[in-house]
């Protein structure tokens, strides 16, 4: 008896004295293994009365079992040392310097847009978005162009169904605000517009910025005024700018303007004109009272010519070295 005691207190310090799990495994095996010690001491029994085996026996299984749950709660406690020291090593260092983030910059296409509205601001303009799904009604009837009229086909048009399409231009706001609202007024449209196009000056989306003013007195001369003063605020420079007659179905007189670029070239920037009496009578506004100009500007396209891009593309392709290089003062 007493030497199994003394087995018990020897298997109890080697349990306690292991500091990982190998170390357990080792002990289990060679105490409660095949070959292990508590085996040996069963197999020594041999020789004892029946009633001494059966006292040793009962003895030597109640040790047996609790080296098992000393082994296991040890094991547990092992488990938890190594799980609190990982923890302890991942704590978040916040003596740490800070990673440095980097800053975004305004894509140039939104920074035109910015500029162009605090333009017309300042000449008490409001500016309104719009929709971009719209009526084939909105897009082209009240704008004068009937169907099978020939500047249709020049707009690509994705239709959405037999009715409803991407605007092609933001024109549409013309009739959606000269319905909605009483003159006069004067307003801005900057927006997204769709034609099905693709190549180094055409994407399928491009901006435009529409502007309408409908007031009683206003005629092509203020809608001259208004253009080369804009012109020059945006490129904050003297341009040189012609006006050249042209037509759209929704203007008349008509003009498109064209810029003088730093390769000594004429380039289309904008069309504009007097508002057709035909609109005016769509939109319930009377032309003997009121008269309106407006006109349609590509956003991209005066953007391209102030920085000197090529590919009208590479706005949206999404490559952040294209956007950083342009810094805002
Ligand atoms: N909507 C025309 C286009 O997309 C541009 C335009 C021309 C707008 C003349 C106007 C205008 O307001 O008067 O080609």
């Amino acid at each position: 008896m007493l030497i199994l005691e003394k087995l018990w207190n020897i298997i109890k310090n080697e349990i306690n004295n292991s500091n990982n799990i190998e170390i357990l495994d080792s002990i289990k095996i060679k105490y409660l293994g095949k070959n292990g010690i508590f085996n040996h001491y069963i197999k020594n029994l041999k020789s004892f009365s029946f009633e001494e085996k059966k006292k040793y026996n009962i003895i030597i299984n109640i040790i047996k079992k609790k080296t098992i749950s000393k082994i296991n709660v040890k094991k547990i406690e092992i488990n938890k040392n190594i799980l609190t020291q990982r923890i302890d090593k991942e704590k978040i260092d916040i003596s740490l310097p800070g990673r440095q983030i980097q800053k975004g910059s305004i894509h140039p296409i939104h920074h035109s847009i910015n500029c162009i509205q605090n333009f017309f601001y300042k000449l008490g303009f409001q500016s309104l978005n719009g929709l971009e799904i719209e009526d084939e009604y909105h897009n082209f009837d009240a704008l004068n162009i009937p169907k099978n009229h020939p500047a249709r086909d020049t707009h690509d048009t994705f239709w959405l169904d037999k009715n409803r399409l991407l605007r092609t231009q933001t024109s549409t706001m013309q009739i959606r605000i000269m319905k909605s609202k009483k003159p006069p007024m004067r307003f801005i449209f900057p927006g997204k517009v769709y034609r099905n196009d693709y190549d180094a000056t055409h994407t399928p989306m491009f901006h435009q910025v529409e502007g309408l003013i409908v007031e009683k007195n206003i005629n092509f001369s203020h809608l001259k005024w208004i253009i080369y003063n804009f012109i020059y605020h945006f490129f904050n420079k003297k341009v040189l700018l012609r006006f050249r007659p042209s037509y759209f179905p929704f203007t008349t007189p008509s003009a498109e303007v064209d810029m003088m670029t730093d390769s000594t070239k004429w380039l289309e920037i904008l069309g504009c004109g007097m508002v057709h009496p035909l609109v005016l009578k769509n939109v319930n506004i009377d032309s003997k009272i009121y008269s309106a100009c407006a006109f349609g500007l590509g956003v991209e396209r005066i953007t391209m010519l102030r920085y000197g891009i090529s590919d009208l593309r590479s706005f949206f392709e999404n490559d952040v070295r294209f956007i950083k290089q342009f810094k805002y003062i």
